[in-house]
């Protein structure tokens, strides 16, 4: 029997709309992995706990190593406890528990993945899943085509229900590669069963961009390249790469931030208003205003660019190795971890406007924000000659840590004369709904069970992205499989160029000093 709970889900169109999951397996491969045990499994507990996941689910662990349903199940209780928002409940553990199994299996062993539709069949008869089915792929890139091809040659790309299909990030290396793999995925599903994940679009915060452009009135006018003088986008981290060094070595802040994360808040933050708030629609605009990005000329890499990589140093107090020293990576590597870019939108709304886009790994703070700064007043009537400068209005979006918009505005500070001192209008969720939101793995699991791909990547999203980034990967010669289109390419600075706990190398600064800007101070 289906569940009849109501979801709010306050993006469809304002309507509470009665849909709840139905009974599902969910496989993962790359079971015993890390994003497994640090995002997955607490996810979907958490889905648990709050009533979301279907009446009847089975949690397939599909991986090399070998493991009983006992010690993956014990497994997963210490990464749950660990990792998840909420503490553990014994009673709800135990029940959700009963659900995970695991099958041993090469990834290319086609009688691994017999022995799993078997397993999945034998499920849809004792437990009711009625043949639907959510794969989740969390491995490495160049594990995805085989395993797509895998599930094609024992018949698990279709089934009695439906069957689903979640790639994690990152989505190839490069434009080619992304088109290669899209053509192979497509080979073996269609692009409807296909949920390519990246987990920001799944933060409250930037599903809130969406609510805050288009339903308010106050916005379209101004949002333009008429009123809008500059936007900055920062995703900024304090860890460095943790036990992550070897996949990070390979890819660097670019691919790893930049080429994925960033350009969607870019994209949610700039696309047109599309015609209904539908998954289509939704992703069309997206592709759109991605798509209109300008392509870097090779010639203009080196001034619109500039990439870091952080030396030892300390956050907070604590002392930090440097990149090089790290676990798994070359110790003269040359990857960044730290970029900035300027970048344009060749549209109508955006032309002329510079977006200076920037993430780093190890610096000061972790902040994620999108930063619309508009024009001045044309004349300030409030002093001359440096008395009472005006600053800009600016609105931000802050992502995370502490979700909320604020406005910034000049005001007059209270007395007898007329000295002015901006300030701000805050929004903060805490104080507003004075609830946690889910994380953003909860929402995407959620919505991949019901079916909704408007918070996914569809494949000409992920195109146009690769579409800006590989000339820079090009140009900086990054990574081996990269070939350099241009000679010579782009040499890397002198690594280390920021120690740990700064804002990122000087040149940084320079960068956006040429424009007579100055990043903002978080
Ligand atoms: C991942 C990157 O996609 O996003 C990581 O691979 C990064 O390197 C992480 O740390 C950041 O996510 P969040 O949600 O912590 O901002």
């Amino acid at each position: 029997m289906l569940d009849t709970r109501t979801i709010l889900n306050p993006l469809r169109e304002g309507m509470r709309v009665a849909r709840a999951p139905e009974p599902t397996s969910i496989i993962i491969f790359g079971a015993t992995g890390d994003l497994a045990r640090r995002k997955l499994v607490p996810a979907l507990y958490n889905l648990a706990r709050e009533n979301y996941m279907p009446p009847v689910f089975n949690i397939i662990g599909f991986a090399r190593k070998p493991r009983t349903d006992d010690e993956i199940r014990a497994e997963y209780k210490d990464a749950v406890a660990e990792f998840s928002r909420e503490k553990i409940q014994t009673e709800t553990w135990n029940s959700f528990v009963e659900n995970i199994f695991y099958v041993q299996s090469n990834l290319d062993d086609l009688d691994g993945y017999k022995r799993l539709k078997a397993e999945l069949e034998r499920f849809d008869q004792e437990r009711g899943t009625a043949g639907n089915r959510l794969f989740y792929l969390a491995v490495p890139p160049d594990l995805m085509p085989e395993i797509v091809e895998f599930l094609g040659k024992a018949e698990l790309n279709t089934s009695a229900g439906y069957t689903r299909i979640i790639l994690e990030k990152p989505f190839g290396r490069d434009l080619a590669s992304a088109v290669e793999l899209n053509h192979r995925l497509h080979q073996v599903f269609d692009e409807s069963q296909i949920y390519r994940i990246d987990h920001y679009l799944g933060k409250e915060a930037v599903q809130n961009i969406f609510v805050f452009r288009f339903a308010n009135g106050i916005l379209e006018p101004i949002w333009n390249r008429t009123f809008v003088n500059n936007v900055q986008i920062t995703v900024a981290e304090t860890v460095g790469v943790e036990t992550r060094g070897e996949y990070y070595d390979h890819a660097g802040a670019l691919r790893d931030i930049i080429q994925n994360h960033a350009l969607q808040l870019l994209a949610v933050t700039t696309m047109e208003p599309p015609p209904v708030f539908g998954p289509d629609e939704v992703r069309n605009e997206k592709a759109q205003v991605l798509r209109a990005i300008r392509s870097l000329d090779y010639h203009e890499i080196a001034e619109a660019t500039v990439r870091g990589q952080y030396g030892a140093g300390a956050i907070g107090g604590i002392q930090a190795p440097g990149y090089r020293t790290e676990s798994k990576v070359a110790p003269d590597s040359v990857t960044e971890t730290y970029v900035a870019l300027k970048l344009y939108i060749d549209s109508w709304r955006w032309a002329g406007v510079p977006f200076y886009v920037r993430t780093g790994k190890r610096l000061p703070k972790r902040m994620t924000e999108i930063a619309i700064e508009f024009n001045l007043p044309p004349l300030s009537l409030f002093g001359k000659n440096g008395v009472n400068p005006l600053e800009p209005n600016t609105l931000v979006f802050n992502i995370q840590p502490d979700e909320g918009i604020s406005l910034k505005f000049e005001s007059k500070i209270p007395g007898q004369d007329n000295r002015i001192r901006p300030v701000n209008m805050d929004f903060r969720y805490n104080s507003s709904f004075g609830q946690a939101a889910p994380e953003a793995y909860e929402r995407l699991l959620l919505d991949a069970m019901l079916g909704d791909p408007m918070l996914f990547t569809r494949y000409d999203e992920v195109e146009a992205q690769w579409a800006v980034i590989t000339p820079i990967l090009e140009a900086w010669g990054s990574g081996d499989d990269v070939k350099a289109a241009h000679s010579p390419q782009v040499p890397p600075p002198a690594f280390p160029n920021y120690p740990a706990g700064t804002w990122g190398p000087d040149a940084a600064e320079d960068f956006i000093q040429r424009d007579g800007r100055k990043w903002r101070r978080l």
